[in-house]
């Protein structure tokens, strides 16, 4: 199987994106030729460090680096800025320059602090990220958003931070776990309503959930979920307009994350807000039908949840309290047909009124 080059170019960086299979091994290569420098320090979390830390240590020392590795205990109860603290006090001791490279290896979790770990040490570093879960792939890897959370909520202390170059080995998906990859499916599902029906369909009629669906198939999909996310993040990196429509699914479905306490799993909440925004769409007469339908019938396809029994007050005030809310009104993104949503900005009696409408009627 071939593998596939993703230019990304943004203002503050043009980076590739390598996918393939077995590529994990040449990201000691492709760092020297994107970023130079003498020291890599590969930063793991507890369970992708055994897997693949050595794989990419070794790759890096082929090509020249001194490594060092850091592993911190996976979970995103440990994306805080006390494990950041640390991580920079290892970058430090490993004397790491401004030339030299933070190789993040991991899931989502991995990558955002791995990146701000890169961005705030020295004032910013150079970047290798190494995705080696769904989400990580198709969403976190690209667009350079690093954050770690704080008490108050999920990814509030963060900076704007592209890598240098992203590498993502499709082999490592055979160690995730099904329902961890079912789970990022819902952001999947997204970049296909969002920006392309097509993509919608290939999902729709061969989920990629399937035990035994083609790998080359999925690395084509993973390829063009990493081009939309692209194609977003190169005309609007820091999120002032267009880039908002990932978010498509997202303010209902961080509410629901948040009241299930954070027992749902991401992808599988943004699979239920998309549902219940595309309901509540639909009943506003913004969209057909149709397109709450289809939506509906895809994440239903995955396995995944298309709706949320959760207190619609509870829903409200976890939404409102949410990051991307601009005083007294709150940027919503609703479907228009599959492969075209648009931003509206809703007062908050007219978002209240969207959650009646969209949430808890499939019971
Ligand atoms: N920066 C962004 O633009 C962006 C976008 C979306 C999500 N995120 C962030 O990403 C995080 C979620 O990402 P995630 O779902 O990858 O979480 P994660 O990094 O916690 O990974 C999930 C679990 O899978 C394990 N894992 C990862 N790859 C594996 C593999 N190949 N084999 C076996 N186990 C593996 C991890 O150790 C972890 O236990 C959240 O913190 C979220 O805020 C960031
Ligand atoms: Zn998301």
């Amino acid at each position: 199987m071939s593998t596939d080059v993703i230019k990304v170019n943004t203002p503050s960086r043009s980076y590739d994106v390598v996918v393939g299979q077995g590529v994990i091994d040449e990201v000691g290569d492709l760092t020297r030729k994107a970023c130079g420098g003498s020291v890599a320090c590969v930063i793991s979390d507890s369970n992708v460090a055994p897997l693949y830390a050595n794989a990419v240590a070794e790759s890096l020392e082929a090509a020249g680096y001194r490594t060092t590795l850091q592993v911190f205990p996976a979970g995103e109860q440990h994306k805080r800025l006390s494990t950041l603290s640390d991580l920079l006090e290892g970058l430090a001791e490993s004397e790491l320059s401004r030339d030299d490279v933070v190789v993040a290896v991991g899931g989502g979790v991995t990558g955002d602090m791995g990146g701000l770990a890169g961005a705030l040490y020295l004032r910013g570093c150079k970047v290798v990220q190494v995705p080696t879960s769904l989400l990580a792939m198709v969403d976190s890897s690209v667009g350079g958003k690093t954050a770690v959370d704080l008490e108050a909520g999920k990814n509030l202390a963060g900076a704007f931070f592209q890598p240098s170059l992203v590498v993502a080995d499709v082999d490592c998906l055979d160690t995730l776990t099904p329902a961890l990859f079912t789970d990022s499916c819902g952001e999947v599902i997204k970049h296909g309503v969002i920006r392309d029906a097509e993509l919608f369909r290939r999902l729709v009629s061969k989920p990629i959930n399937a035990p035994d669906f083609d790998p080359a198939e999925l690395q084509s999909v993973i390829v063009r979920n990493i081009e939309i996310k692209r194609d977003v993040v190169d005309q609007d990196e820091r999120e002032r307009g267009l880039r908002q429509i990932l978010n498509f699914g997202h303010t209902i479905g961080h509410a629901i994350e948040a009241a299930s306490d954070f027992k749902l799993g991401h992808g599988s909440s943004v699979a239920a807000g998309m549902c219940c925004i595309a309901r509540a769409s639909a009943r506003m007469g913004w969209c057909p039908d149709e397109v709450a339908t289809d939506i509906v019938s895809a994440v239903e396809a995955y396995g995944l949840p298309t709706d949320t029994s959760e207190d619609h007050d509870t829903l409200f005030s976890y939404a409102v309290h949410d990051k991307k809310r601009h005083g007294t009104t709150v940027n919503v993104v609703v479907p228009l047909a599959i492969g075209s949503v648009e931003v509206r900005k809703l007062s908050l009696e007219e978002f209240r009124h969207l959650i009646d409408l969209g949430c808890g009627t499939q019971a």
